[in-house]
């Protein structure tokens, strides 16, 4: 038995979903030796589940969701009635307040690759009231979903760095597809080189880099904004760049 099936029947004991989702994890940075890998995720989702339980942390989440996510997404310049694209939205710390913000007139499409994820999304969002969220399954659904040119606001918060550079190009290919003429790609580049906590295909990045690579493909710069915004479990200071299509 090889290394990813032990691991496979160890986790079968906390849900079969549960493996697929972890050997995904698995095949993202195989560069790395097994073990490290094999730590790191652990400690990971047992750091997921201990905020999860936590009334803190629980409370922490709730306040961004509910009025401080909401105030950020509103400085951004999302409004009542619009329609937002969240590509890559995890558990939804950004879909959720976006559909709060954009009311039962407005829709969000909450888009990642990881269902279990979209799941835990569904969940919070009945928790919370926001009810004008559609969850689907990658960037295929998304576009068979979409009608043409329709989305004030494309949100990629925290992706990029999974995306090699044909994909960046698809992706930015796809922006240009969905979104209305007057819309804007908003882009919070984590884990550049001048973060702090580089990864994956950002390691060698600045978010100077970055911003050159968009506007070679034309887009255009509109505000490189430094503010607070969630990452995994909490407020932090970080960046957001706004580009027009
Ligand atoms: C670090 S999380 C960020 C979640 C959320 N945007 C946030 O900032 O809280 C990255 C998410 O992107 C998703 N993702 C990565 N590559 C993707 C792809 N090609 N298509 C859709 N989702 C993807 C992952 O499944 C994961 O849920």
């Amino acid at each position: 038995m090889g290394p990813c099936s032990s691991v496979s029947v160890l986790l079968c004991r906390s849900g079969r979903e549960r493996t697929s989702e972890f050997e995904g994890y698995l095949k993202q940075d195989e560069k790395q030796p097994f073990i490290k890998r094999l730590s790191h995720k652990f400690r990971k989702r047992a750091k997921r589940f201990f905020e999860d339980i936590s009334p803190s942390k629980r409370r922490i989440k709730k306040q961004w969701m509910t009025f401080d996510g909401i105030v950020f997404l509103f400085r951004l310049g999302i409004r009542s009635n619009d329609t937002v694209v969240d590509f890559g939205c995890g558990q939804g710390a950004y879909s959720i307040p976006a559909s709060l913000l954009v009311g039962e007139e407005g829709r969000v499409f909450a888009v990642d690759r990881n269902p279990n994820i979209l799941s835990k999304l569904k969940r919070a969002a009945d928790r919370t009231g926001a009810k004008s969220i559609t969850t689907l399954i990658g960037q295929d659904e998304l576009i068979a979903k979409l009608n043409g040119s329709v989305c004030d606001f494309l949100l990629v918060f925290d992706v990029l760095h999974f995306f090699d550079v044909p994909e960046r190009v698809a992706l930015y290919d796809m922006a240009r597809r969905i979104l209305k003429p007057d819309g804007f790609l908003l882009i919070h580049p984590k884990h550049l080189k001048d973060d702090g906590m580089p990864s994956g295909h950002f390691v060698d990045m600045t978010a100077e880099d970055l911003v050159n690579e968009l506007v070679s493909v034309g887009f255009v710069l509109e505000e490189n904004k430094e503010t607070m915004l969630w990452h995994d479990s909490d407020q932090e200071p970080g960046r957001v760049l706004k580009f027009r299509v």
